[in-house]
C-alpha cells in the first residue's frame, strides 16, 4: 500500500488530518488503519457532504393521509380479505415468499451490548427476539409444508456476534442453510466542517447507512437475484425490535399480491401524538413516510371530524416488497435519498463533538413504486417495538404488551384470567410460539382442563 499516494489523495480532498499521529500506532494497528482509509470511497463522501451542505431549508411538506385498508366493515370487504388470505396462503405453500430481518442498527437507545436480537424478551423464558422469529418461522414451515428463507441483514457493527449467536444456539431448529446474512456498509460521518473525526487512535468514525443500505447489501451479495432465480416473489421485510410480529402474514401479503402493489406496508392507529412513529402518507404528492420529528405541532395534533388524528397512521416498518421491483431499484431503477441525522461522537482526544451521519431509508422505496397498499392492524396483536432502556417502548411495556396478549387470546379460548383493579392480568404467563402464534392456533391447541398459573408456560 503506497501511503504516500493515499496521503496525497486524503489531502486533495481536505481530509490530510486523519494521518495525524499515525506514525505512534503499532504496525498492526497502522496497517489496519491504512486498510479502512483505502476503503473510503472519498469521490462519494465529497457528494454527500455536498449534499448535505446543499440541501434545500426545510420547508413545510404538503401532507395528505393516505388511504388504508381496516377492519372488514361490509361482507364485500369479508369476502375480500378472505380472498387475501387464501391467496397469502397459496403463495406460501407454494414457496414464493422470503422473509428479510433487518438487523443492523447500533441499538444505542437501549443501551445493550451486542446485537438487539439477542435481547431476552420473553418476560419468563427469557427467549431472545432472535429467536422467538425463528420459532415464529418453524411455526410457519409446519403450517405450510415449506421452509421460508430468512435474509438477516447485519452491520459491521454486530456482523460477528449475530452469526456466532445464530450458531451457538443452532439456529434455534432453522435449518441453517435457509438462512442467509448480509452485512450493510458504513459510511464515515463527517464534523459540521466537513472532516472526517478519528475517534480512536487508527480509526475512522464510521455508522451503518440505514435501513435503506438492505437494497444496495442486497444487491452487492446478490440475493435478489437468487431468491429470483429461486422462484421467490415477494419479500416480507420485519425490524429486529418488534416480538409481535406476525411474520409473512398471510392476509397482507394476499392484498399486496391481489393489488399488484410493488409496496405494501402496514400501519398501526397512532392515538397518542406524542408517540414516535413515522406517519405514511402522500408527502407532496409521492407516497411515503414522514418522521415524527418532521410534523409540526399543528399537525401532529390536528384531528378529523371524527376525532382521529388527521395523520393517524403509523409505520410499524413491517412491508412487504416485490421482488421484481427491488431487482428494478437495484440494478438502477431509482436511487433512495440521503437523509442526515446530527449526533455526537467522540473524538481520540475524548472531546465530544457534532457529526453528521449520512443514512437511507427503506421506505422511499414507495415514491417509485407504481402501487402501494397500506394496511392498517391492530396494535395490540401486532406492534410493540423495544428501543429503550426505561419508558416507553422498554422491555417493561413490551413484556407488558406480550403478556395482555396472550391474556386475550387464553380469554378468547375459554381460560379465565384474574385482571387487577386497572384490568392488567395478574401474574404473568408466557407462549411458545411454536405452540401457538395466534388466538385461533391456541383456541385448537389448548388442553381444557388449562388453568390460569402465574408463571405458566405453554
Ligand atoms: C423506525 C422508523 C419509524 C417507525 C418505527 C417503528 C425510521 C427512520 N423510522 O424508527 O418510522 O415508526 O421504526 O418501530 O426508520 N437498522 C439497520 N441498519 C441501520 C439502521 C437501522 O438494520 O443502519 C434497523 C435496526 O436494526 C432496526 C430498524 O432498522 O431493526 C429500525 O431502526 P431504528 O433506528 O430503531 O428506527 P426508529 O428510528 O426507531
Amino acid at each position: 500500500m503506497d501511503v504516500t499516494e493515499l496521503r496525497k489523495r486524503y489531502a486533495e480532498h481536505g481530509q490530510e488530518h486523519v494521518f495525524e499521529g499515525m506514525e505512534e500506532l503499532a504496525p498492526a494497528a497502522r496497517e489496519e488503519f491504512l486498510r479502512q482509509l483505502e476503503g473510503i470511497d472519498l469521490e462519494e463522501l465529497d457528494e454527500l457532504i455536498e449534499g448535505y451542505r446543499d440541501r434545500p431549508p426545510a420547508a413545510p411538506k404538503e401532507l395528505r393521509p393516505c388511504e388504508t385498508i381496516r377492519e372488514p366493515r361490509s361482507e364485500q370487504e369479508a369476502a375480500e380479505r378472505r380472498k387475501a388470505l387464501n391467496r397469502g396462503e397459496e403463495l406460501l405453500r407454494a414457496g414464493k415468499v422470503a422473509a428479510f430481518l433487518v438487523a443492523g442498527g447500533q441499538g444505542t437507545r437501549l443501551g445493550l451490548p451486542g446485537p438487539k436480537g439477542t435481547f431476552p424478551v420473553y418476560p419468563i423464558t427469557g427467549r431472545s427476539l432472535f429467536e422467538v422469529f425463528a420459532k415464529k418461522l418453524l411455526n410457519l414451515r409446519a403450517r405450510y409444508g415449506r421452509e421460508i428463507p430468512l435474509v438477516i441483514m447485519t452491520s459491521p457493527v454486530n456482523d460477528e456476534e449475530t452469526r456466532a449467536y445464530f450458531e451457538a444456539f443452532h439456529y434455534f431448529g432453522l435449518n441453517p442453510s435457509s438462512v442467509r446474512f448480509v452485512v450493510q456498509r458504513t459510511l464515515p460521518a463527517v464534523d459540521l466542517w466537513g472532516k472526517l473525526v478519528v475517534d480512536m487512535p487508527g480509526h475512522v468514525h464510521v455508522s451503518p447507512d440505514g435501513h435503506g443500505g438492505a437494497l444496495y447489501a442486497m444487491r452487492e451479495s446478490g440475493v435478489i437475484r437468487e431468491l429470483l432465480d429461486g422462484g421467490y416473489a415477494e419479500l416480507f421485510y420485519f425490524q429486529v425490535d418488534n416480538p409481535l410480529v406476525k411474520i409473512c402474514d398471510p392476509v397482507f401479503i394476499g392484498y399486496h399480491n391481489l393489488r399488484r402493489a410493488d409496496v405494501s406496508t402496514k400501519v398501526v392507529e397512532k392515538t397518542d401524538p406524542a408517540e414516535k412513529v413515522g406517519i405514511v402518507g402522500y408527502i407532496d404528492g409521492k407516497p411515503g413516510v414522514i418522521e415524527y420529528s418532521e410534523l409540526s405541532e399543528e399537525e401532529l395534533n390536528a384531528r378529523r371530524k371524527d376525532g382521529r388524528l388527521r395523520y393517524h397512521a403509523g409505520n410499524t416498518a413491517i412491508h412487504v416488497f416485490n421482488l421484481e421491483f427491488l431487482d428494478h431499484l437495484a440494478r438502477g431503477g431509482g436511487d433512495l435519498p440521503w437523509h442526515y441525522a446530527l449526533k455526537k461522537a467522540r473524538t481520540a482526544d475524548g472531546e465530544e463533538v457534532e457529526v453528521v451521519k449520512f443514512e437511507r431509508f427503506i421506505f422511499d422505496t414507495m415514491r417509485f413504486a407504481g402501487r402501494v397498499t397500506v394496511l392498517e392492524v391492530d396494535r395490540r396483536e401486532e406492534f410493540a417495538p423495544l428501543k429503550n432502556a426505561v419508558g416507553p417502548d422498554s422491555p417493561n411495556t413490551v413484556r407488558a404488551a406480550l403478556v395482555e396478549m396472550w391474556a386475550r387470546w387464553l380469554e378468547a379460548a375459554g381460560v379465565e384470567v384474574p385482571r387487577d383493579e386497572e384490568g392488567r392480568p395478574r401474574g404473568t404467563v408466557e407462549i411458545n410460539p411454536l405452540f401457538a402464534d395466534s388466538a385461533e392456533e391456541l383456541k385448537k391447541k389448548l388442553p381444557p382442563s388449562w388453568r390460569w398459573r402465574d408463571g405458566a408456560l405453554l
